[in-house]
């Protein structure tokens, strides 16, 4: 007791005599500093791509991280160059895109996402981190923040989805995960890159400060206070200015409003590519603007270590900029304490252990999305099915995107897995998700004729999401929609499985089945997932991070959409019903489509379970709470069904009449809820008045006094309203 007492005094006396532990890294940031030439700091902002061969620019202090090598000899070859040849010996920072796992594989992160589970995407990134790292990769590109509200957008696999709240818990999650384990995360891409209009990669964007202050910021500021220690700027030109030269986001907002302190990375060329957005006039022009705009770091446009120096000599960028930026890395190379510890243990490396696999494993049960079940599932383990569909037995392809490192002969599969617990037929059907040949349907056909109930598991290869990989149709590929139809032709139960990147528009597979579980795609543990959930041995919590369309028509469609001046009513008239040579009038219009209806295939947050769940009693501690309150909302969540199950209970709120109009739902709190078959659990949340705050006309982030409603569902579109005022 008397030492700590001792050690608090001390630290005291140690923090009031301007001596923490942070100001002796910046004593020794500065003290570096002071010895470094122009050439040397330009070399620490440079970023490149490979190993071995880039010892000479290490040794010549010429670049400051590397990306895309991952073999530890090479590693650690290039930082001995770095730290036993030049002049300085600063260590070189490795870098990589561990995006879901390094080797083992977890579920794609919007999958991950699918859990609202934070804890365990924590720890799936701790999983991610130590294999890594034990590589000798220290920096993950990830976690990647961007509101996806587009499925033709092929990166909505890579983030948490369209709901800028359930972004900030995972997106803090992965940061925590990460850097408890010696893995820098990196915040990406600021800002807004997900509103790529039409859903097309790197398309521009148009968003208004307030919906980036509203929907885009929240995770990224969410990430900085977690500690993430780097973050990267997007592709895409905002309102006509690219992330990369836009000095308001990186420096006004990120470091004066927010404090960072760490260090901004360029992505790939991001700072070159101002050239074709026509916002640069040469690569000079462009790396002028990206480090007066506050960008650290260039990732592979060369401009910084091609142009710093002469611009610093034109008097177009301040030397005093260069040091700003050279600090901010320096400071993650302190902070991950690679001065100390440069080099990988080359016997050390870690993968696939037991806890890896078991947690790989767990995030794929937990994310599995049931979306329909006439009764089918769960298959009585030991029947007879067959299995078939172009990814029941794709190793490579149910890894999902950005699985550079993930072996796919260490996945199992979902067919490997069933064999296990059923006696199971198999017949593909189909090659691959693109496959249009329809002879192998019509074996799946005659083998179908031997099983008792149909396994079809389709989806999309992995190559069909992830970046630059965008659809403008959302229709399952190839025959695959024949393949189920063919099924369902059999007359025999048929349960359909699908593997995708994106939510998909699977209304006509959905008719053709009697049941269908969505597994975004699941990684190294996908199969044994699957095969628990086919027979009951786990039972499906998951609930989607995204809208599922009816039709990609209906994109960009998010369920905390305002409600517009006319809000359709569900009593419209459709396509169909429109008389001929009907009269053109607006009289009773409202906001719809007129050949796909009102709403959505599913809701935001919609996922079915094998038992089902009551919500009653739902009440608020008030009715009128002023703006230092907490809200407290009680709850009893009952498990009506037969099975013992989790139910993922959501708590919604709407703000009535404010200064700007505001989304008719917007999520503020979950919780995942274990309840054993017939049991009822008194439940609460605790929502404080200040998480009613948003961005106001005036631009100030505030609570307006007014009318609320709040739900607590099971999804966004169930529940009914509770009325609250906040004075
Ligand atoms: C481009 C991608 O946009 C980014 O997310 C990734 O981290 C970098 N390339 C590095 O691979």
């Amino acid at each position: 007791m008397r030492t700590n007492r001792i050690l608090v005094s001390a630290c005291l006396a140690a923090v009031l005599a301007g001596c923490t532990p942070k100001d002796e890294t910046e004593k020794k940031i500065d003290e570096l500093l002071g010895k470094m030439t122009l050439h040397e700091k330009v070399g620490q902002m440079n970023q490149l791509s490979g190993g071995a061969w880039l010892v000479e620019s290490a040794a010549k202090g010429e670049v400051g991280s590397i990306l895309n090598c991952v073999d530890p000899a090479e590693i650690n070859a290039v930082q001995r160059a770095a730290v036993e040849e030049s002049r300085l010996g600063i260590p070189i920072l490795v870098s990589r895109d561990v995006i879901h796992g390094f080797r083992t594989m977890f579920p794609i992160p919007l999958g991950q996402a699918a859990t609202f589970d934070p804890a365990l995407v924590e720890e799936g990134a701790r999983v991610a981190a130590r294999e890594a790292v034990s590589s000798g990769v220290r920096w993950t590109f990830s976690p990647m923040l961007d509101i996806a509200r587009d499925p033709r957008w092929g990166r909505v696999a890579e983030g948490s989805g369209e709901d800028p709240y359930l972004d900030v818990q995972m997106g803090a999650a992965l940061v925590r995960g990460y850097q408890s384990e010696g893995l820098a995360a990196c915040a990406k891409h600021f800002v807004g890159y997900g509103a790529a209009e039409g859903g097309r990669d790197y398309n521009s964007t148009g968003l208004t400060e307030r919906a980036l202050r509203n929907t885009y910021f929240p995770a990224f500021q969410a990430a900085v206070d977690a500690g993430a220690m780097t973050l990267m700027t997007s592709f895409n030109d905002n309102d006509g200015i690219p992330s990369t030269g836009n000095r308001w986001l990186l420096k006004d907002i990120l470091r004066d409003e927010w404090g960072f302190d760490g260090m901004v990375v360029t992505d790939w060329n991001s700072s070159g590519e101002m050239v074709a957005h026509g916002f640069a006039s040469d690569l000079k022009h462009a790396t002028e603007l990206s480090v007066n705009a506050g960008v650290d770091m260039d990732m592979m446009s060369y401009g910084f270590i091609g142009f710093i120096e002469e611009l610093v000599a034109e008097g177009k960028i301040k030397e005093s900029q260069i040091d700003e930026a050279v600090r901010n890395i320096l400071r993650v190379k302190f902070r991950l304490g690679l001065f100390d510890n440069p080099y990988v243990d080359e016997n050390g490396v870690v993968a696939y252990d037991e806890a890896a696999l078991a947690a790989a494993k767990q995030t794929a049960l937990e994310s599995a999305i049931l979306l329909k079940n006439d009764g089918v599932l769960p298959l009585k383990a030991g029947r007879t099915i067959l299995v078939t569909g172009p990814l029941a037995d794709a190793p490579y392809e149910q890894l999902g995107t950005w699985a550079f490192d993930g072996q796919p002969e260490h996945t199992v599969t979902p067919l490997a897995a069933l064999r296990e617990t059923f006696n199971v037929i198999y017949e593909p059907g189909l090659a691959y998700s693109r496959d249009k040949r329809t002879d192998g349907i019509a074996r799946a056909r005659s083998a179908a004729a031997r099983a008792e109930a149909i396994v079809v598991v389709v989806g999309e290869e992995a190559i069909l999401s992830g970046e630059a990989h965008s659809l403008s149709s959302l229709d399952l590929q190839g025959a695959q929609s024949d393949l189920i139809a063919a099924m369902k032709a059999t007359g025999k139960p048929v349960v359909v499985v699908v593997m995708a990147g994106r939510p998909l528009t699977i209304e006509r597979d959905l008719a053709n089945c009697g049941a269908m579980l969505y597994c975004f795609h699941p990684g190294t543990m996908g199969g044994p997932a699957l095969a628990d959930h086919l027979s009951g041995a786990a039972v499906p919590s998951g609930k989607s991070p995204m809208t599922f369309l009816r039709t990609a028509g209906q994109a960009p469609m998010y369920y905390n959409h305002n409600n517009t001046g006319r809000p359709n009513t569900g009593t419209e008239t459709l396509l169909d019903d429109i008389e001929i040579a009907a009269g053109q009038t607006s009289l009773g219009c409202t906001s719809y489509y007129l050949d796909s209806g009102y709403g959505p295939l599913f809701p935001f947050g919609y996922g079915l379970s094998y038992t089902t769940f009551e919500y009653k009693n739902i009440q608020l501690s008030a009715t009128t709470f002023g703006k230092d309150d907490t809200i407290r909302v009680e709850y009893d969540l009952s498990n009506t069904g037969a099975f013992d199950a989790t139910e993922v209970a959501q708590l919604y709120i709407r703000d009535l009449v404010g200064s700007v109009t505001r989304p008719v739902k917007e999520l503020k709190r979950f919780e995942r809820v274990f309840l054993k078959a017939g049991e009822t659990r008194h439940c609460s949340f605790d929502l404080p008045v200040a998480d009613l705050a948003f961005w106001n006309a005036d631009m100030q982030y505030t609570v307006e006094p007014g009318a609320f409603q709040l739900w607590v569902a099971g999804n966004a579109a169930d529940g009914e309203a509770l009325n609250f005022n906040v004075e």
